[in-house]
């Protein structure tokens, strides 16, 4: 075996690996023609045409809408204001929303800036997404939702979760931002709760840019939606009422031009994404102190490969083994994940008292992320390059147990 480049040995591959993207001439023709309209927006703040926004948007979320099997499909100018959108429309007086310490921390910003109070649950060591048992243990009388996350490109378990939130007269939120076509149960993630969706910032597996999608079967909560992203101050006819505060989180008509063509490749990239995974996953499984979890249920989209590695030694640990991955040139993983909670503003402001036992050890300890959108690996050098760096840097570990 030779030397691994951390010990000053050849690394295995010195060009970066090509970046992933998916922009291609599709989108490029897409924007040429609404260029030519010279309408990159057909917004109305009022009642009457324009105000469910322009052509390009309009159809854009009926593609969504019928891709997702869902009823309304109500995009946005970022997932961050998607949040935002559908915890207001939810019209909770103030009160507490249980969500993941394991994802980034918009998820737990829109619950603060649709004025709640965020409370932290555990996550579930196998698929990293809130424990439906920490989740009961946290309710309380000021307790009005539950906010998912699908991370990773996995789900939550949703059937514990809907039955503890019926079992507590609470609604579900789902955040599937990094899980687009992935599916729980044989539905796709996002559209089990009350309301959901996904982001389309330029990380995602097919992106706008920026930009997200709101899914609900809900009519009202659809409706709210609509309002709260266009300043909110028109009056629709509408058997709902509605006294909400607005934003302008509209999408533009060039985002959703790009979206249309994206959302047309995504079956084909989900399937590059899945085999790189099985591909990673197969490797892995041939070592002991290495795994990859399987949740039960899921069918899994790896935005990121999730992987938990025991720390072998004091010198054999997770950050010597990301630098070792780093120096033969794979430089899409790195050790841990994230802890919303133990983040400034959160700790000053929304102290969580009890540790999040299986969050804190994850992040410091275990887990790397193989961040899966980062690099193409779509030719078959790119492929034995990334499987010949993992396996030369686990052998050596592997001697050495
Ligand atoms: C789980 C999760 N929630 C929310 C967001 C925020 O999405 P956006 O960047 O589109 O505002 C992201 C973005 O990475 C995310 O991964």
């Amino acid at each position: 075996m030779s030397e691994l480049a951390i010990n000053g040995g050849e690394p295995i591959r010195s060009d970066e690996f090509t970046k992933y993207n998916t922009i291609g001439p599709e989108e490029k023709n897409a924007v040429a023609k609404v260029m030519d309209t010279g309408v990159l927006s057909a917004y109305f703040g009022k009642a009457g045409n324009g105000f469910l926004g322009g052509e390009k948007v309009q159809e854009f979320e009926r593609s969504w809408a019928d891709y997702f099997d869902i009823k309304h499909a109500i995009t946005v100018n970022s997932w961050t204001s998607g949040l935002v959108t559908m915890v207001s429309a939810m019209g909770f007086e103030d009160g507490e929303i249980i969500t993941s310490p394991w994802t980034m921390c918009a998820t737990a910003a829109a619950i603060v800036h649709a004025g709640h109070t965020p409370i932290f649950a555990d996550i579930d060591p196998i698929d990293f997404c809130l424990d439906p048992v920490d989740v009961e243990r946290k309710i309380t009388k000021k307790t009005r939702a539950i906010l998912a996350v699908d991370i990773h490109g996995g789900s939550a378990k949703m059937d514990e979760l809907l039955a503890v939130a019926k079992a507590n007269n609470l609604k579900v939120i789902s955040d599937a931002a990094q899980s687009p076509g992935g599916k729980y149960k044989n539905k796709y993630t996002g559209t089990l709760a009350d309301i959901g969706g996904f982001s389309l910032n330029y990380h995602k597996h097919i992106h706008t840019g920026e930009g997200g999608v709101i899914v609900t079967n809900d009519d009202e909560l659809a409706f709210k939606c609509q309002l709260i992203r266009n300043h909110a101050e028109a009056y629709i006819p509408s058997p709902f009422e509605a006294s909400l505060v607005g934003h302008n989180f509209r999408m533009g008509e060039i985002e959703a031009a790009i979206g249309n063509e994206q959302l047309k490749k995504l079956d084909s990239v989900l399937v590059e994404r899945k085999k790189i995974a099985k591909e990673v996953t197969e490797l892995v499984s041939k070592y002991q102190f290495m795994s990859i979890p399987m949740p039960q249920n899921v069918e899994h989209v790896y935005y990121v490969i999730p992987i938990v590695f025991s720390n072998i030694n004091k010198k054999l640990n997770r950050n010597w083994l990301i630098s070792a991955l780093h120096a033969e040139g794979l430089r899409n993983v790195y050790g841990g994940f994230a802890n919303v909670h133990k983040l400034p503003y959160f700790q000053k402001n929304f102290p969580t008292n009890e540790n999040l036992a299986i969050a804190e050890n994850m992040h410091q300890n275990e887990f790397v992320c193989f961040q899966n959108c980062m690099y193409a690996l779509d030719e078959t050098s790119q492929q034995s390059d990334l499987l010949n760096i993992i396996e030369k840097v686990l052998n050596y570990i592997a001697k050495r147990i």
